[in-house]
């Protein structure tokens, strides 16, 4: 069922994307060590990737980034509660509950619960404290083990812990290890990952990338045709054509436009003006969380957002600010905020021209709540 709003986790349910797919599996299969999905927001990382996990049945452990997305700092004790959740989760799934408890018992800072299947992780200093780095080796030494880390470049926030010196030392020492990243804010990513950077931990070592890239347009009248169809909907085609001009090919939101249909029992015009208005206070909520921390360029970056609310060229962008501000500003200034804006996620650069990445974030600007 296309128009269900969790990310799906089964290949039966996932719509084309056959090329990442099959990458995806390929890569699983040949054990390369790290592998990078890339993609906007709403683009369908998680699907994937819990589709294509499921699918291949390697035991794995699932750290999950975006809950700190509004964060400026995660502690260490907060990566433990995320690891213990996922070694939990782990242990519900089928198949795999004697081997991880049999490699975890006698770790230090991990204490089991037989009965109950479930682990917990000490994380008071100085003696329990669990080190994940040794719960994720004691788990492969009996055997494969994927950790996948969706929105990865949320774990750069780490107060006093770098995750990426212990992703290095399993790339380096322990081959039974396969890391797969997903991250939204493509930027930050690559910069977690150190790609361009001689002195980070993850710097240079080779890396499958596969991107998920927007549904073009025959492909997004056929993704709602076929949801519609699965959910017994019939949605108009003025309606249906509405909905193509306003999700701009992003599966993300034509999933959530379906999906209230399904709980409307319908689908017309009032259900699509409350997805928009909805989807435009996520986007520009979203936004708000990229502000967090970054106070004093919070107007600029502001301005920014809402003059793109339609294509315009640096020149433009640049006028923009300087109008707003009354006074000359220069271009450095206004290329690095464009550049942040590009690397989380927020912008997009089309030959010239700089444009919003989410349709929704445009609506929010002209729905003036940026
Ligand atoms: N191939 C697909 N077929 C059907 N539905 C999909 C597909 N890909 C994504 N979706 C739906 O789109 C929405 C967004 O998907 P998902 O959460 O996987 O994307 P994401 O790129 O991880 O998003 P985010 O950036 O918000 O983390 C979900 O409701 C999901 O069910
Ligand atoms: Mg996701």
């Amino acid at each position: 069922m296309y128009f269900d709003e969790a990310p799906k986790s089964r290949l039966e349910d996932l719509y084309d994307f056959e090329e990442q797919v099959r990458e995806l599996r390929t890569s699983i299969r040949r054990r390369n060590r790290l592998i990078v999905l890339l993609g906007l927001r709403r683009t369908g990382k998680t699907s994937l990737l819990l589709s294509c996990l499921n699918a291949e049945k390697v035991p794995y452990l699932l750290l999950d980034g975006r809950v700190f997305a509004g964060r400026q700092v995660i502690t260490r004790e907060e990566l433990l509660r995320q690891l213990e959740s996922s070694l939990n989760e782990a242990l519900s799934r089928a198949g795999f509950a004697r081997r991880f408890l049999g490699a975890l018992r006698g770790l230090r800072g991990v204490e089991l619960s037989l009965p109950h299947l479930r682990v917990s992780l000490g994380w008071a200093p100085p003696s329990r404290v669990a080190d994940p780095l040794e719960v994720i080796k004691a788990l492969a030494r009996r055997g494969r083990l994927i950790l996948a880390i969706d929105e990865a470049q949320e774990f750069g926030k780490l107060a006093g812990y770098d995750l990426t010196g212990p992703l290095a030392h399993l790339y380096d020492y322990v081959p039974n290890v396969q890391v797969i990243v997903t991250g939204s804010k493509v930027g930050l990513l690559r910069d977690f990952l150190g790609e361009e950077n001689p002195r980070a931990p993850l710097y240079g070592r080779f890396r499958v990338e596969i991107e998920l890239p927007h549904l073009g347009e025959r492909e997004a009248r056929e993704f709602l045709e076929r949801g519609a169809e699965q959910a017994g909907l019939r949605i108009p085609p003025d309606l249906q054509e509405e909905v193509l001009r306003e999700m701009d090919g992003i599966i993300g939101w034509l999933t959530f436009f379906g999906a209230r249909c399904r709980a409307a029992g319908r689908a017309d015009e009032q259900v699509l003006r409350r997805v928009v208005e909805e989807g435009a206070r996520m986007a520009a909520e979203e936004f708000q969380n990229f502000l967090v921390g970054r106070e004093a360029a919070a107007r600029r970056y502001r301005i920014l957002v809402r003059r793109l609310s339609e294509p315009a060229r640096w020149r433009e962008v640049k006028e923009a600010v300087e109008r707003a501000e009354g006074r000359g500003v220069p271009g450095k200034a206004v290329s690095t905020l464009l550049q942040k804006l590009i690397d989380a996620g927020f912008v997009r650069r089309v030959e010239e021209e700089y444009r919003l990445a989410d349709p929704m974030l445009r609506r929010a600007s002209l729905m003036g709540l940026i």
